[in-house]
């Protein structure tokens, strides 16, 4: 039986308390415990970026991070994205764009591209580029992605 641990952080903004296994991770965490299923387990090893969500200012890995290690931050996941203006014109974008396929990968590009306009509010398309090249996608090839994090950052402008 593995050692738990009672940690709290902040997601998306409310409070959160939860008893984690030491070896659990922050993805697990999201999905199991916590009922938050917008966040996707793929690779689980760091590879694809489904699983994107931010600590502290942090694009990160979800399937890496141990959920002990969340204990004392602020998560920003999928789910807190939509309440978000800059976040619901990315989503807006990404429909508009015909940029979802079979969505799977949707989720963790949506917040990663949340992530990179707000320190690149006006990129270039090749920003955007390296913004999201540690996202995959299998079945877009990117191009209406792109189209959409860049019809994201010029809306209302
Ligand atoms: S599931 Fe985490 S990077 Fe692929
Ligand atoms: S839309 Fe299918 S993996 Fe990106």
């Amino acid at each position: 039986m593995s050692l738990k641990r009672e940690i709290g952080f902040l997601l998306n903004g409310v409070e959160t308390h939860a008893t984690v296994p030491v070896d659990l991770s922050a993805l697990s965490m999201l999905r199991d415990l916590l009922g938050l299923t917008g966040t996707k387990y793929a690779c689980g090893e760091g590879e694809c970026g489904a699983c994107t969500i931010v600590v502290d200012g942090v694009s990160t890995c979800s399937c890496l991070q141990f959920a002990v290690d969340c204990d004392g931050r602020t998560l920003t996941t999928i789910e807190g994205v939509a309440g978000d203006p800059l976040g619901a014109k990315i989503e807006q974008a990404f429909v508009d764009c015909g940029a979802v396929q079979c969505g799977f990968c949707t989720p963790g590009m949506v917040v990663q591209a949340k992530h990179f306009l707000e320190t690149h509010p006006q990129p270039t398309r090749d920003e955007i580029k390296r913004g999201i090249e540690g996202n995959l996608c299998r079945c877009t090839g990117y191009v209406k992605i792109i189209d959409a994090i860049e019809a994201a950052s010029r809306a209302d402008r």
